[in-house]
């Protein structure tokens, strides 16, 4: 694996670890709540999942494309889940005295 590879890598990882970590936070704050959407927000957190997974699989490959594809997927998917699956439980929670 060149250094490139090893950098995207290692990058994935961090990324794929961060995500686990936040998403586990907020499932369990939704599920507390019982926010009415859960399902088909937890399925969105787990297609971020699987999509990081083939990235990296395929920065294992030394497929060239991945960096980009890469970052595009990941502004795409951070900008549409932040301002608007993430913005739709923000409502139903602040309606719950949840700050
Ligand atoms: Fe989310």
């Amino acid at each position: 694996m060149d250094v490139r590879s090893e950098t995207v890598s290692e990058l994935l990882t961090r990324l794929r670890n961060y995500a686990s970590d936040h998403f586990a936070t907020e499932e369990q704050l939704l599920v507390e709540h019982g926010y009415p959407e859960l399902a088909i927000h937890k399925k969105a957190h787990k297609a971020y999942r699987r999509k990081v997974m083939a990235l990296c699989e395929d920065t294992m490959d030394q497929n060239a494309s991945v960096p980009e594809e890469l970052q595009r997927f990941l502004g795409d998917w951070w900008v549409n889940h932040i301002l608007g699956d993430d913005m739709r439980y923000r409502s139903f929670l602040m309606e719950r005295g949840v700050t």
